[in-house]
C-alpha cells in the first residue's frame, strides 16, 4: 500500500490583488525525498512554501504535511516542519552559537540539550570556530549554514529550503549541497526551491516546474531533460568553409541532425556521449583536419527548460535580477 505524501497540495490557489500567485498548485513529495520547485522569480515558489508553511492561508485548494492539514492542524504542521531561505530567524547580534541556543529554547529543549544541541550542529555545518563570533560578521555562505542549522534545531521530518543557493558563491553553494543531500539521506523529506536547473537536477529525485503559479512539468531530471533534448555540443570552426566538413563530423557524433549557425560560425547537436565522446569528437576532427576555435558541451539552463515548454524564456515575466530575499510582505 503506498504511503502519503509527506507533503502534498492540491489545487492550491493565492490571489495578492488582481495578481494570481498561485493558480492551481498540485505539488507532492515522498518520505525522505527531495521535490525540488523550479521555476523563475515570480513564479509563486515562496507563496506556495508560506502557505504549505501556515504562514499564509490559501484563497482554495488543499494541503497536508506529514499527513495534517495546513488549515485546521497548523500547530501540528508547525511541529513537524523547519523552513529556511527567505524568513532567516538569524540575530545578527548573538553569537551562531547563542542564535541557536535560543531557538532550541524557543522550541522548548532544555538549557543543556539546547546547548549540546547548538555546538553539534555547529560542529556539523563547518561552523565550529565562528560558533563563538556575532553572526553580524558572517560571509554570506556562513549566514546561509547558520540558517539552515537553524532550521534543524528541532531536528524536523519536514524541511522547506526556499532557494538556498541564491546568491551564494560556488563553493558555499557546493557545501550546502553536500549538507541537503546528507540530510535526504538521513530520511528527512525535503521541498527546495530554485531557480537553476542544475540544482535541482543534483538534488531533487523530482522535479515541478512552476510558471505563473501552476505546474507546467513535473518529473525526474532526466525526462524533463528528455523533453528539452539535454546537452548540446557545440562546435565553433575559423573559416565558411570548415562548416560543412564539422557539420558532417557532427552528424555521426551527436544524437541527430546538426544545427548550423552560419553567421556564428558554428554547428550544434544534441549530444549524450559525455565527456568521453567528447575526446573522441576532437580525435576526428583532428584526423579530418578540422580546425576548432572553441569547444563546449551546453547542459540545457533554466532557460532552455522554459523555452521548450512554455515557448517563452524565463526571464518574459519579471526581471530576473529582482532582489527576492528580504521581506515578509513585499511583492517581488
Ligand atoms: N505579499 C504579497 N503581496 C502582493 N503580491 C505578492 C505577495 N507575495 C507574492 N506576491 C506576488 O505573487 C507572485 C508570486 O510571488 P512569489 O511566490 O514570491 O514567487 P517566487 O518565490 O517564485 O519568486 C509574484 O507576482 C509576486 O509579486
Ligand atoms: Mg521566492
Amino acid at each position: 500500500m503506498a504511503e502519503r505524501p509527506m507533503i502534498a497540495a492540491e489545487g492550491l490557489v493565492k490571489r495578492f490583488g488582481a495578481t494570481v500567485a498561485l493558480d492551481g498548485l498540485d505539488l507532492a513529495a515522498e518520505r525522505g525525498t527531495v521535490l525540488g520547485v523550479l521555476g523563475p522569480n515570480g513564479a509563486g515558489k515562496t507563496t506556495a512554501v508560506r502557505i504549505l508553511c501556515t504562514l499564509l492561508e490559501a484563497d482554495s485548494g488543499h494541503a497536508e504535511v506529514a499527513g495534517y492539514d495546513v488549515r485546521t492542524q497548523p500547530d501540528q504542521v508547525r511541529a513537524r516542519i523547519g523552513l529556511t531561505g527567505q524568513y532567516a530567524a538569524v540575530d545578527e547580534y548573538l553569537t551562531g552559537r547563542e542564535n541557536l541556543e535560543m531557538i532550541g529554547r524557543l522550541s522548548r529543549l532544555p538549557a543543556r540539550q539546547a546547548r549540546a544541541r547548538a555546538l553539534e550542529l555547529l560542529d556539523r555545518f563547518d561552523l565550529g570556530d565562528a560558533g563563538g563570533r556575532l553572526a553580524k560578521g558572517y560571509s554570506g555562505g556562513m549566514r546561509r549554514r547558520l540558517d539552515l542549522a537553524a532550521s534543524l534545531v528541532a531536528a524536523p521530518p519536514v524541511l522547506f529550503l526556499d532557494e538556498p543557493t541564491t546568491g551564494l558563491d560556488p563553493r558555499s553553494r557546493f557545501t550546502m549541497w553536500d549538507l541537503i543531500a546528507e540530510l535526504v539521506s538521513g530520511g528527512t523529506t525535503i521541498l527546495l526551491t530554485t531557480q537553476y536547473l542544475e540544482e535541482a537536477d543534483r538534488l531533487a529525485d523530482l522535479i515541478a516546474v512552476v510558471d505563473h503559479g501552476r505546474v507546467i512539468a513535473s518529473g525526474t531530471s532526466s525526462e524533463l531533460k528528455d523533453r528539452v533534448g539535454g546537452e548540446r555540443l557545440e562546435v565553433a570552426v575559423p573559416g565558411a568553409d570548415d562548416l560543412a566538413a564539422a557539420a558532417r563530423l557532427l552528424a555521426r557524433a551527436g544524437d541527430s541532425e546538426p544545427l548550423v549557425d552560419r553567421d556564428g560560425g558554428r554547428v550544434s547537436v544534441p549530444f549524450t556521449a559525455g565527456t568521453r565522446g567528447l575526446a573522441q569528437v576532437v580525435r576526428e576532427f583532428d584526423a579530418a583536419g578540422v580546425a576548432i576555435d572553441d569547444l563546449s558541451l551546453r547542459r540545457p539552463t533554466l532557460d532552455d527548460v522554459f523555452l521548450a515548454l512554455t515557448g517563452h524564456a524565463a526571464e518574459d515575466t519579471v526581471p530576473s535580477d529582482t532582489p527576492d530575499h528580504r521581506g515578509e510582505e513585499v511583492s517581488v
